[in-house]
């Protein structure tokens, strides 16, 4: 007889649910160093800012696994400023990684360490292939949520720091009801 296992995680609508499933939430009040009004986002400390949903089937820094994630980002502004998830390098620089838009509308911000940067729409359905020398970091200029999916190695490891003393040189605004894309 061969015991057919079954499955354990399921999709209910585009959230992740079953077994071994981490969430893991950001509030503005944890990052708001990051945004360019700072102030605003201390008065805004208690909102949440993104939730991320994943599956790490394996160890972190494990060579050769696959983690799977979800990201959902709030719709909002802090200041004039979109809201954002901090964005990272990831502590392997040879380490890829697939994004993609699932509901809701945003930009994916791509930096590498000369911080020449690109920008790419994220729809539902778009496919978003970053590279191991880009930071990311996703922006939700939609007036709902912004909901990513997210697949990449399990040793790929981050590197927050440098994001955190150095920002991204590209940050998105909203001015009169448009969105501006600035280089800083
Ligand atoms: C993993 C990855 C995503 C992000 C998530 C939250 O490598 O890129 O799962 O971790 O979108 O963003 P950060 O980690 O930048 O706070
Ligand atoms: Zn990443």
């Amino acid at each position: 007889m061969v015991n057919i296992i079954q499955p354990s995680i399921f999709f209910q609508g585009v959230s992740l649910k079953g077994q071994n499933i981490i969430e893991k939430s950001t509030k503005i009040g944890d990052y708001t160093s990051y945004y360019l009004d700072s102030n605003a986002a201390l008065a805004q400390k208690n909102e949440l800012a993104y939730s991320v949903q994943c599956y790490f089937p394996v160890e972190a820094g494990q060579d050769g696994g696959l983690f799977w994630g979800i990201t959902n980002i709030s719709s909002g502004l802090v200041g004039n400023e979109f809201i954002f998830t901090k964005g990272h390098f990831h502590a392997k620089k040879q380490c890829a990684e697939y994004y993609w838009g699932l509901e809701g509308e945003g930009l994916l911000i791509l930096m590498k360490e000369d911080r020449s940067f690109s920008v790419e729409k994220v729809i539902p359905n778009s496919l978003h292939y970053i590279r191991g020398d880009q930071a990311h970091r996703l922006v939700n200029t939609g007036s709902s949520v912004l909901r990513v999916g997210a697949c990449w190695g399990s040793d790929a490891g981050y590197d927050y720091e440098s994001i955190q003393k150095e920002g991204f040189s590209c940050r998105v605004f909203q001015y009169d009801g448009n969105i501006s894309i600035e280089k800083v």
